[in-house]
């Protein structure tokens, strides 16, 4: 049981831009393959937090453009737990590069809902120290909602 317990592990999956409209198919795959959805909200991220978010990236030159396309509509973060959830998480997303994904693992997330290497439908984190991190930013104690829907143009 400590073995089992130990392996148990929470990681941080997030649903970019372009793959928020196809949420539901996504969600159905990460219950199917056993994940628990213990956090999970629809935010919109700032210019500032895209570069919190991706601080590691600094320098690089695809950031100004992966800054651009986070922020072009809300994202669905999520806190997902299960066995040795970080690496699960990562083979379920497949390659970075939603292309080279269709070719090595046709099933996974980046195959199925991605377009290419900038947008590939989901992140998820590398390391449980960079869980740590990522789930400190999408959701620190203190907060509770950063999304606000758009008004509806309906009357009441
Ligand atoms: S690196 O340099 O190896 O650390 O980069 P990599 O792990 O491949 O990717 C890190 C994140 O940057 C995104 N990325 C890109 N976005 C837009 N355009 C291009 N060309 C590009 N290349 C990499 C990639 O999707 C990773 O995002 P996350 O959210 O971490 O999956």
């Amino acid at each position: 049981i400590i073995k089992w317990m130990e392996q148990l592990n929470l990681t941080f999956a997030m649903l970019k831009p372009d793959a928020v409209e196809k949420m539901g198919q996504i969600l159905k795959l990460i219950i199917e393959n056993g994940f628990k959805v213990t956090k999970l909200k629809m935010v919109q991220m700032t210019k500032e937090h895209a570069l919190e978010f991706y601080a590691e990236h600094k320098g690089k030159p695809f950031l100004p453009f992966l800054v651009e396309y986070m922020t072009s509509g809300p994202v669905i973060a999520m806190e997902l737990l299960a066995e040795n959830g970080v690496a699960k998480w990562r083979e379920l997303l497949g390659p970075t590069d939603s292309e080279q994904a269709r070719k090595d693992a046709p099933g996974s997330i980046r195959a199925r809902f991605g377009k290419d290497k900038s947008l590939n439908a989901a992140h998820g984190s590398d390391s449980c120290i960079s869980a740590e991190r990522e789930l400190n930013i999408f959701f620190p104690m203190s907060r509770i909602a950063q999304y606000e829907s758009p008004r509806s143009t309906a009357t009441f």
